[in-house]
């Protein structure tokens, strides 16, 4: 959710700090700000908004800054207290010499708030995490060791924390530890860095250290100290980032959504390679680490995920039902875990996630595993949380997602999902090998179809201008393509605010059609060939009877949608089965273009976060 940079060493620490958040910007951003020890004086600066505030701020406040060699940085998605300048970190105990910043959530905050504020502590905001600079910093006072005083705050501690420490009187030094909630080092020549991801610090190294649950690191600029939860010094593995500057850059595109659209035709390609090697070879999927007998006699599968990701089990649903006979059961992560679930050891459950960090899907997962079954992860990040916790991973491959919208990673979703499917079906023997060929000879096809979408995006772009101003809007297809309608709608409302709607389209006329008007668009799926067409087309004559306003996005070349339908966003022929892929990157278009026409923070949108780490 929020993000942590921390900076100990000879550059412009302000700059790294700032630049540090540009790269989490898109991980939280109603507030932010930064702590700096400047030769012995911990100075604080907030804002409340959006980062360029912080920046005018320190532009106002450059003066007053001296010498500055330490330094840790906060950007907020608020969850405990609004969206003040209170609210924002770091936050400071009474006295201000101890300094921190937090990412998670303590649970039992209001009890240790309590008996703090008993012992004297003037607290200033409304936050759980003004409470851990409270308590480290009591410890501190007994002991004044400030890696001892975090050792000890921690055992009164109880939730999900990744925090970055600085005192007054131990300058040149920030204390990082963690719990549930992602945190690594980056490490460099008499220069250090943490941060809660990758992007605040590639700029200057691709070395890197992440912390587990539990791990304190001591780190000032020539040496980094780690500590478990007992105390003893540990040593832990260096890492070599497979990360490129060049992937933060917007590469000449207005949005990073837009860029991340475009991307997908070589994101496929790249999911593809070395998996799918030619339509006369099986599916190679190694990283799935169970015995193929175990696999032969999997009769339940269940799929975990939240949004985006939901959408994208949903078409693995679908598909490994319809290649394998296999029953898959799809739930969102959020109500998975609080329900008595009737997973085992015979379960493979797989969980779907873009980040690998959302709050809960690690908690349904790690649900799972305690039932016994196989976990596994299907993620953009195979450095995340989920990724440590997962019996198998598939990594999807997209490439890092800076925009809050997912575009890139559903279709590598989708294509992970496909592999899976039919990998299953080769192991079961379930699908005639003619079929399989076919299948991976349309799968192969796949980016040049999409280059082909791309390439006529001006019509989208079109329709998009035609639409924006409508209030509400309704997309309705049928079997495989009913997550693609929620998946449209879901993009539309994210980025445009429009009260967009997916629904089955044989649903429509039990209730929603109740809305439908001259004021409602009402975008059809329709695949020509599927099993579906003809019932879609006549729900959606239903919807023109109606007034209402009638977009078609579709394959067909049947003249007669043109007396039904006002617009046509025309997609390349794909058999039904894989259309979910193709289908999918115009309704992303049309919401790019809306969200544009209308002015929208595109990458931003208001009152969202990249990953969701709070349950
Ligand atoms: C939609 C979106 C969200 C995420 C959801 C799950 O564009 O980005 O709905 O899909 O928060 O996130 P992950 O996939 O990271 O678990």
């Amino acid at each position: 959710m929020c993000g942590i940079v921390g900076y100990v060493g000879n550059r412009d620490v302000i700059k790294v700090l700032i630049d540090g958040l540009v790269s989490l910007e898109y991980r939280g951003y109603d507030s932010a700000g930064i702590a700096v020890n400047d030769e012995g004086n911990i100075k604080i600066y907030k804002s409340i908004g959006k980062l360029i505030n912080l920046k005018n701020l320190l532009q106002e406040k450059k003066s007053e800054i001296k010498n500055v060699k330490s330094g840790i940085g906060h950007i907020r998605w608020a969850t405990h207290g609004g969206a003040t300048e209170f609210n924002a970190h770091p936050h400071t105990c009474s006295c201000g010499k101890l300094v921190l910043v937090h990412n998670g959530i303590i649970e039992n905050f209001k009890e240790l708030k309590e008996k703090l504020i008993k012992e004297g502590c003037i607290f200033r905001s409304q936050t759980d995490t003004e409470t851990i600079a409270h308590l480290f910093a009591l410890e501190y006072g007994k002991t004044h060791d400030l890696k001892q005083a975090v050792q000890n705050g921690l055992k009164q501690l109880k939730g999900a924390y990744a925090i970055c420490v600085m005192h007054k009187d131990e300058p040149d030094k920030i204390v990082a530890t963690r719990k549930n909630a992602p945190l690594l080092i980056g490490l460099g020549e008499n220069e250090n860095f943490v941060a809660s991801d990758i992007p605040a610090f590639i700029e200057y190294t691709k070395k890197a250290i992440y912390l587990d649950d539990g791990d304190i690191a001591v780190v000032t600029p020539t040496n980094i100290d780690f500590y478990d939860e007992n105390d003893n010094l540990i040593k832990k593995k260096t890492e070599q980032l497979p990360w490129e500057p060049i992937a933060l850059s917007k590469l000449g595109y207005k949005h990073f959504m837009l860029k991340e659209i475009h991307e997908q035709p070589d994101v496929i390609r790249n999911v593809l390679n070395g998996k799918l090697c030619s339509i006369d070879e099986p599916i190679v999927l190694n990283e799935v680490q169970i015995d193929n007998d175990k696999l032969k006699n999997l009769n339940r599968i269940e799929i975990i995920a939240c949004g985006t990701s939901l959408h994208a089990a949903m078409v693995g649903k679908y598909i490994i039902e319809d290649f394998t006979g296999i029953a898959v059961e799809v739930e969102p992560s959020s109500e998975y875990i609080y329900r008595k679930t009737v997973t085992n050891d015979k379960t493979l459950v797989i969980g779907v996630s873009q980040s690998g960090e959302t709050a809960d899907t690690i908690t349904a997962i790690r649900q799972a595993k305690e039932k016994g079954a196989h976990v596994l992860i299907i993620t953009n990040r195979p450095d995340s949380s989920m990724a440590r916790y997962a019996d198998s991973l598939i990594p999807v491959s997209a490439g890092i997602e800076i925009s809050v919208a997912a575009t890139k990673s559903y279709t590598a979703q989708l294509l992970s999902f496909y592999l899976l499917a039919i990998k299953l079906a080769e192991i079961k023997n379930s699908l005639s090998l003619e079929y399989l060929k076919n299948l991976k000879h349309e799968l192969i096809q796949i980016p040049v179809k999409l280059e082909e979408i791309l390439n006529n995006k001006i019509e989208i772009q079109k329709c998009a201008r035609k639409f924006a101003n409508y209030k509400n809007f309704i997309f309705i297809a049928r079997g495989i393509n009913l997550a693609t309608a929620l998946e449209g709608a879901l993009k539309l409302k994210e980025v445009s605010y429009i009260n967009a709607t997916g629904y089955a389209a044989g649903e429509l006329k039990h209730g929603p059609i109740a809305m439908l008007d001259e004021t409602m668009p009402v975008l059809s799926i329709l695949i020509p060939g599927g099993i579906t067409y003809d019932k879609i087309l006549s729900n959606s004559e239903e919807a023109k009877a109606r007034n209402a306003r009638l977009i078609a996005l579709t394959s067909a070349e049947d003249e007669h949608l043109k007396d039904i339908f006002e617009n046509i966003i025309k997609i390349p022929p794909v058999p039904e089965i894989l259309s979910p892929i193709i289908a999918n990157v115009p309704c992303q278009l049309l919401a790019y273009y809306i969200s544009e026409f209308l002015g929208k923070d595109v990458d931003q949108p208001r009152n969202l976060a990249k990953s969701v780490t709070v349950e």
